[in-house]
């Protein structure tokens, strides 16, 4: 999957594709055959597409787009497979159409899916699906929920689900559009539990820069890709692991700045962190002033900075604004492995962190990414090989 920008040309075809399936021609890209090639730097952003076939799913690793929503579905029979199967296949062919600017098979307002920006739909599946005695074997051993935490107060609402859908775009009305048509093509085989909806920026609603410390795209295929060791099937996917926490906004707007910034270990203006003068510094969390360490070991980043190497995953945390019920961060993360990876920091995390006084978790759900689709084997191939 590549996910950079594309050519123009690309997308302007795909755009093409969608007018020409509005005449209700249903042109195949390549038929259309006239794609105007152009500098990417002076392309339509409505336009831009992210390929959607490829090895590894795209939206896992993806730039983060603006919003998204992420769907959990329930599968009305987790026995039926053939359902299942259905789901999967008619996601692909919608995902790959949407995605690329292109009207939904059975699209009623081909308009809205003319303007993709950059569109993602990825699909990952809960322990649930591995309830099928057919598919019993084929659950990774990471797949289970999360232990419990003392910081949770979770709510059934916001928890895991059978199957997810995430949607993410540039465009709030393509992104509806597409939730929309995605959803309710499958609304009686796999009804719709959840719905969370989020916005990215590159601050969080507590005023901090986030997204600072992640892993480098090189090592993405020993901390992100499945390699297929323990489950052949699994080999280019991932897992992606949402916690739904509640930021407490009342009690933070009565905190202090110089507070505020021992609380995270980094100044909250520019994001730097308490031992250096840029964002991109590295923390020196050996760093102490008077015998005392200048980034607190209580602080957020000091407990939550990996302890070994393995202990490593990309954050992709999109916020969520739903005032007057509240407001947070749909905090994901993809990993090969939720279980090595991300779960020592977030156990760190629960034992203590000083930013917990004004965060509670009350949302949590672990998914397996599926691996990539191609036009010949939709999404979920590999899975449903007999
Ligand atoms: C509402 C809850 C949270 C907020 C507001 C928050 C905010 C932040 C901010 C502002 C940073 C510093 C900038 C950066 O490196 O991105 C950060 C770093 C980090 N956070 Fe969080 N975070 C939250 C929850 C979590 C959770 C639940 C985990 C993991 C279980 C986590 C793991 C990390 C890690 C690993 C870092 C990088 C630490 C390092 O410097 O090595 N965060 N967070």
């Amino acid at each position: 999957m590549t996910s950079s920008r594309r050519s123009a040309g690309i997308s302007r075809r795909g755009f093409l594709t969608g007018a020409a399936g509005l005449a209700g021609a249903g042109v195949g890209a390549a038929a259309v055959g006239f794609a105007v090639e152009r500098d990417a730097s002076t392309a339509d952003p409505a336009r831009e597409t992210v390929d959607f076939y490829g090895r590894h799913q795209a939206g896992i690793t993806t730039p983060m787009a603006v919003h998204a929503n992420y769907i959990g579905l329930n599968l009305a029979d987790r026995t039926d497979t053939a359902a299942l199967r259905g789901v999967l296949t008619l996601w692909t062919q919608d995902g790959a159409r949407l995605t690329q600017g292109v009207a939904g098979l059975s699209d009623i307002e081909p308009e809205l899916a003319a303007a993709p920006s950059r569109m993602t739909v990825t699909v990952g599946v809960g322990p649930g699906v591995f309830d099928s005695p057919t598919l019993a074997s084929r659950r990774p051993s990471w797949l289970r929920p999360l232990p419990a935490f003392g910081i949770d107060r979770l709510e059934s609402r916001w928890g895991q689900t059978d199957l997810l859908l995430l949607i993410t775009s540039d465009d709030a009305m393509s992104l509806a559009h597409a939730t929309s048509i995605l959803t309710a093509e499958v609304r009686t085989i796999a009804p719709v539990a959840w719905v969370q909806r989020g916005f990215h920026a590159r601050r969080n609603m507590f005023g901090q820069i986030d997204g600072t410390e992640q892993p480098p795209s090189a090592d993405y295929d020993k901390l992100i890709w499945n390699d297929g060791a323990e489950q052949p099937w699994l080999a280019g996917g991932s897992s992606m692991v949402i916690r739904r926490i509640a930021m407490h906004m009342d009690t933070w707007e009565e905190l202090d700045r110089g507070p505020r910034d021992l609380v995270l270990g980094r100044k909250q203006d520019t994001g730097a962190p308490l031992t250096g003068t840029h964002e991109h510094d590295q923390p020196d969390f050996a760093m102490t002033q008077g015998g005392i360490p200048v980034i607190p070991a209580s602080s957020h980043i000091a407990r939550a900075h990996r302890r070994a190497d393995h202990e490593q995953y990309l954050r992709r945390p999109y916020t969520y604004d739903e005032w007057p019920d509240g407001t947070g961060l749909i905090f994901t993360t993809v990993q090969r492995d939720p279980v090595r990876q991300f779960l020592p920091s977030q156990q760190r995390l629960a034992e203590h962190d000083d930013l917990n006084e004004w965060t509670t978790p009350i949302g949590s759900a672990v998914y397996a990414l599926l691996p990539g689709a191609t036009p010949q084997a939709p999404l979920g191939t590999s899975l449903l090989a007999t």
